[in-house]
């Protein structure tokens, strides 16, 4: 009998969920608590063949079940009454108290991040910003900074040849070029962009990207490129990073030097003879930088002995790895999720 009462209890609300009208719910009502036929009143009726010792319970059970369904029909009939006309009536039932479906908020990818915080260190010292194309004519990637045909130091790059005189530029320097050629001095420039190299394994991408930056005036000097850079890179790397400029080659400048910064893992400690980062060195090459090559002035039409000026290239990817302690530039271009996920909006 007690288990009859659950059923009809379950039946009545299932027939209520999906009922549409007050006749339905009317119908309902008949079908349950009518008078002749209805399938509670016909257990009310059946109360008579219990043993005498059960019948005060179960009377008890059916009287609050039937108190129970009519507070059902009466709350879904004034449901309905409430609703009449309203979309909701038409569709589905709508649970207002669900939570809502969360937006996922886009953030910015951490190399547009590194980059604009590159820039935003040089804007700040007066540099302004200029762009160049990726499909670079061979003049201007390789003849114009001091880099003929056939000459060894094209082989420091690995290019991609697009045509027998069109490359993917190997670098940001002939940015340089295109603008000297258009531009008188002074000049205060940084060029962002991708740069493209047949190269492929963990630190190095086929595509990656260069912030270039040079200044040409009278009278610029080895100190302004020291000053500039070093200020540049405390402020990137934050905290007293230590700074190191050492001799090296690049055919569009003289004297060239590379500048690394102290390392930022183990930062030069004595026990640093297995550090992962800088391999026990106790430095990390940073970029490459040098006093423009007259030369370069020869190809732009600047007088050599009137100006002079310093220029600097340097990988945006190595800073974001060195800055977020990564070690497998792939990371950045597989856009995968759970990697972008972890850079705070
Ligand atoms: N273009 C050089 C490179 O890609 C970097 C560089 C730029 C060096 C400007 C000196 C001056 O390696």
């Amino acid at each position: 009998m007690i288990d009859n009462l659950e059923k009809l209890h379950e039946e009545v609300t299932g027939r209520l969920e999906r009922c549409a009208s007050e006749e339905e719910i009317e119908q309902i009502r008949i079908d349950y608590l009518g008078r002749k036929g209805g399938k509670l009143t016909a257990l009310m009726r059946g109360l008579r063949e219990l043993p005498a010792d059960q019948r005060p319970r179960a009377g008890q059970e059916l009287n609050r079940r039937r108190g129970e369904i009519e507070g059902l029909l009466e709350t879904r009939l004034d449901d309905l009454r409430r609703n009449r006309g309203r979309p909701m009536d038409q569709g589905p039932r709508l649970d207002v108290t669900l939570p809502g479906n969360r937006v996922e908020r886009g953030r910015v990818h951490p190399l547009t991040r590194v980059t604009d915080e590159i820039i935003d260190v040089f804007t700040g010292m007066g540099f302004e910003i200029a762009r160049g194309p990726d499909v670079e004519d061979d003049y201007h990637n390789f003849e114009a900074l001091n880099i003929p045909r056939d000459h060894p130091a094209r082989d420091m790059q690995d290019t991609f040849f697009v045509s027998d005189d069109h490359v993917l530029r190997t670098h940001t320097s002939p940015v340089q070029i295109r603008i000297m050629e258009q531009r008188r001095p002074p000049l205060q420039i940084i060029a962002p962009g991708a740069v493209y190299r047949h190269d492929d394994d963990a630190t190095h991408s086929p595509v990656f990207h260069q912030v270039e930056g040079f200044m040409v005036d009278h009278d610029i000097s080895f100190g302004d490129l020291k000053g500039v850079l070093t200020l540049f890179l405390e402020q990137i790397f934050q905290d007293e990073v230590r700074v190191r400029f050492r001799p090296s080659f690049f055919p569009f400048t003289e004297p060239s030097a590379e500048v690394d910064i102290g390392c930022i893992l183990c930062r030069g400690a004595r026990d640093a003879g297995n550090c992962r980062v800088c391999r026990g060195s106790g430095w990390l090459e940073i970029l490459g930088s040098g006093m423009i090559d007259p030369n370069v002035f020869g190809f732009v039409g600047y007088d050599a002995e009137a100006f002079s000026g310093f220029a600097f290239g340097m990988g945006v990817e190595r800073i974001a790895m060195l800055k977020y302690g990564m070690d497998d530039i792939r990371l950045f271009f597989q856009n995968d999720i759970r990697f972008l996920r972890q850079f705070p909006p």
